[in-house]
């Protein structure tokens, strides 16, 4: 172990979102009112009150809007309303409006790379010529080979399968391709065009008008393409994984989206109470991330980075200090997260053996999480994020230590990667199984009725909130005192510096909290007059810090 030097990391500033805690919620999956096993709007709204006590500042939501739900909503038909499954734009009001009584802020969702094949304008590119204003709205291109058979270029979808799909024309006869990143009903839109940026500006100010206070931006890397939609014959993943000075692929982080959330942020800034922009942007290396979050830019960016990195003291430190130290040069905070709708949930990942690349999806037959393992690193995990100076982010049932789902039958699986991908790649269902409420009830407490629209284990129970409850030492109970104890601490806002960092041991200080994670095998003393205040698990007896445990103490 090394002492490393005291330079800070990670400065204060001071607007709500600098230092907040958000919690997603995944409409489909956090709590229905209607019994048809789809969680709705009406039941989030109903929820809120737990997500009070659990103190967390605000919540996001994954997209609710109509849509023919091809990629569980992220494929949208109409970005001004409200899917009938999820419930109404009344129903999406009152939401806003119960959240504001409690003091929670509202985040919503916002799908600029593409639309549903089911929205209007695509419906009309169909219909109309090659070259016409409808088509100009996507990425039209003429097929290659004599007759237009081939795809116009080599690229891939996210989800496997080519990037194209070739359309018949209103004549009856094999006209042109359509790009699509994600899945064939989800057309790129063609952001060089003055009215899909104006659509846009408008939907920003519509959902502002009805009182949300922020965006996350789904594929915020993805919507300016290289003019010349050049072959990339590399690897081609979501992920734009570069060295600073590599060529980057020509679908993704393309200086030019920046001047499209210079846009926005105008927008927002014209609204009071600081309403925020969010990138979901698969970006490395966290330079490249940091000019999403300048000044005049977004607020925030997911760091990605941090939530792959392996669970060892040197990549931890090193993906935590350059993190700090890349929004540090842009004058943003970082925004940490580990879970989301589209991984396998921490709690999982991290009982795969240190160093598994990310899997995309857990199911029968694949090597399996040890969960116990697993969990006791998840709950390390988010004891040393929760401590961290940015903001973060929690994926709905986290704080229940919620594993993935790795048995779900194929059969059930709805993430269009599992078909596309040939039945190679498994997908994100396992993360996105309904959540439990309470043990004994149908559907664990998710809505009145067993329906569910993946099925649910049988471990769900002992996960169940009600058994968490009150239950000194459980997740739930860790996560409460650790979002309370940060707020009392003021680590979101604080700065951070290094203490001791080697191959077995972190320890950092923050205010003054000391922040201390255990990776090496053999237990860690306390130092001497050191007050532990919180635990990501028990001691052995009253000072020596286990494997695979966080402690926050003072002095
Ligand atoms: C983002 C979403 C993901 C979706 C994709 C296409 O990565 O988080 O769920 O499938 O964009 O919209």
């Amino acid at each position: 172990m090394h002492e490393t030097n005291q330079q800070p990391v990670g400065g204060a500033t001071a607007a709500w979102w600098t230092e907040a805690v958000i919690y997603q919620i995944y409409p489909r999956s956090f709590a229905e009112s209607g019994g048809d096993g789809i969680g709705d709007l009406p039941g989030i709204t109903a929820r809120l009150d737990h997500l009070v006590e659990l103190g967390v500042d605000a919540v996001w939501l994954s997209p609710f809007y109509p849509s023919p739900q091809a990629d569980a909503g992220y494929d949208v038909a109409d970005y001004r309303d409200v899917d009938p499954l999820f419930g109404t734009l009344a129903d999406a009001d009152r939401l806003i409006a119960a959240a504001r009584e409690r003091g929670l802020r509202v985040i919503v969702d916002l799908v600029p790379n593409h639309t549903s094949s089911a929205h209007r304008w695509f419906t009309e590119a169909l219909a109309a010529a090659p070259g016409s204003p409808a088509r100009q709205r996507y990425i039209f291109r003429d097929g290659l080979g004599p007759d237009g058979a081939e795809p116009p270029n080599d690229w891939r979808s996210v989800f496997g399968g080519p990037a194209w799909t070739r359309v018949i024309g209103p004549d009856g006869r094999p006209d042109q391709w359509y790009l699509h990143l994600f899945d064939t009903a989800q057309p790129d839109l063609n952001w060089d065009n003055p009215e899909v940026r104006a659509e846009f500006l408008d939907t920003l100010r519509f959902w502002l008008d009805r009182g949300v206070d922020g965006f996350r931006v789904d594929v915020a890397h993805g919507l300016i393409k290289q003019s010349d939609l050049a072959n990339w014959h590399e690897p081609q993943e979501i992920l734009s994984g570069r060295e600073i000075d590599k060529p980057r692929p020509p679908m993704w982080d393309q200086d030019g989206v920046h001047e499209i959330y210079r846009d926005w942020r105008r927008v927002l800034d014209s609204y009071p109470g600081g309403r925020i922009l969010v990138a979901e942007a698969w970006v490395e290396p966290a330079e490249r991330l940091a000019a999403y979050v300048r000044p005049d830019e977004m607020h925030q960016a997911f760091n990605f980075e941090y939530l792959l990195a392996a669970w060892t003291a040197p990549a931890q430190y090193a993906v935590i200090t350059r993190s700090l130290e890349a929004t540090d040069a842009v004058g943003a905070p970082t925004t940490w997260v580990l879970s989301n709708h589209d991984v396998v949930r921490h709690a999982s990942r991290l009982g795969l053996p240190v160093g598994t690349p990310r899997p995309n999806g857990i199911g029968i037959g694949d090597p399996q999480p040890d969960a116990a393992l697993g969990l006791r690193r998840a709950r390390a995990a988010t004891l040393l994020m929760l401590a961290l100076p940015g903001s973060a982010y929690l994926y709905q049932g986290e704080e229940l230590g919620l594993p993935e789902h790795t048995t779900l039958p194929d059969e059930a699986r709805q993430d269009p990667t599992w078909k596309r991908s040939g039945h190679t790649e498994r997908g994100r269902d396992g993360c996105r199984v309904p959540i439990p409420w309470e043990a004994d009830a149908p559907s664990y407490g998710f809505g009145p009725t067993d329906a569910s629209w993946l099925p649910q284990p049988s471990l769900w129970a002992e996960y169940a909130r009600d058994r968490q409850h009150g239950v000194p030492g459980s997740t739930y109970e860790m996560y409460r005192t650790a979002l309370r104890l940060r707020r009392e601490h003021g680590l979101g806002r604080g700065t951070l510096y290094w203490l001791a960092s080697g191959d077995e041991v972190l320890t950092f200080r923050n205010g003054e909290v000391t922040v201390l994670t255990n990776f090496g095998a053999a237990a860690v003393p306390l130092p001497d007059g050191a007050e532990l205040v919180h635990a990501s698990g028990p001691l052995d007896g009253d000072r020596l810090v286990p494997t695979d445990v966080t402690v926050w103490y003072l002095g």
